[in-house]
């Protein structure tokens, strides 16, 4: 539409215009992903220490075949680590092709919710087609230091074979804690092993987790040399200020 200025008006051309792109792009190839924050951005990373120690690179959605991971009974092991009931929002951070996606809607049931969170748009892009007929589960796009999740939404969070890749572990926790009701239980699964081998030593996860001011509440050794630590979440106002947060030294990370 050209308005009296001679412009060209946003009410009727522009919105047109998008929808026939929007229509031809999907008729061409489907949506590239949906998946969408569910929240605003909270601190950003600029304002967190990095990690003293290695960061892993993202290589791959998922953490082993998902026959070898369902003989081993790790979805089993963490669900009750993690005491996960029907009826609660769980958020699965770093979800990736959804291993515990699958498993997590119908533990949560109708009544419940699972959040399914990543920062990799081809990772999303999949694991939407793979949850497309499972009502409880919603994509979210995050941020490598923020989650994106609403406040106070999420009873349980579950970071599986993933913290060693997350480039600023302090601003996601930081930015996590809030989206946690109270009570709520964050639960860590990793390698006990170098960020480098795609782990992350015990003492190191407990020294970054008690630097962002979360406190450990249980510790349980999985098969095959992981292990799942289960936090409690400070609440907002308690969080340390961003800059008083001081990374750990790990000596083991350097080797
Ligand atoms: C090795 S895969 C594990 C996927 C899944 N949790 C599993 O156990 O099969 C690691 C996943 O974490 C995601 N990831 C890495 N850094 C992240 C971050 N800061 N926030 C959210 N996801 C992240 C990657 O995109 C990838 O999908």
């Amino acid at each position: 539409m050209v308005n009296a200025a001679g412009t060209v008006s946003a009410v009727g051309g522009l919105p047109a215009m998008i929808r026939f792109l929007a229509l031809f792009a999907f008729v061409l190839g489907g949506p590239a992903f949906a998946a969408e924050p569910m929240a605003p951005p909270g601190a950003p990373a600029d304002a967190f220490p990095r990690p003293d120690r290695p960061v892993a690179e993202i290589v791959a959605p998922r953490w082993s075949s998902e026959a070898e991971r369902d003989r081993a009974g790790e979805f089993e092991a963490v669900a009750k680590g993690m005491g996960i009931a029907p009826g609660e929002t769980v958020a699965d951070i770093g979800a990736g092709s959804g291993y515990y996606v699958v498993r997590l809607s119908p533990r949560v049931g109708p009544g419940g919710r699972v959040l399914a969170e990543d920062v990799t748009p081809d990772y999303l892009a999949a694991l939407e087609k793979r949850v497309a007929g499972l009502a409880n589960v919603t994509a979210v796009r995050g941020e490598p230091h923020d989650p994106r999740l609403p406040a106070a939404s999420v009873d349980a969070a579950i970071l599986v074979h993933m913290y060693h890749e997350i480039t600023q572990p302090f601003g996601l926790l930081y930015n996590l804690a809030p989206a946690m009701r109270p009570g709520g239980r964050v639960g860590i699964v990793d390698a006990d092993d170098v960020p480098s081998r795609h782990g992350t030593p015990p003492a190191l996860l407990r020294c970054e987790l008690t630097a962002a001011g979360y406190r450990e509440t249980g510790f349980h050794p999985l098969k095959g040399g992981a292990y799942l630590a289960v936090f409690a979440a400070p609440a907002p106002d308690a969080r340390p200020a961003p800059a008083t947060i001081r990374p750990c030294r790990d000596a083991t990370t350097r080797r």
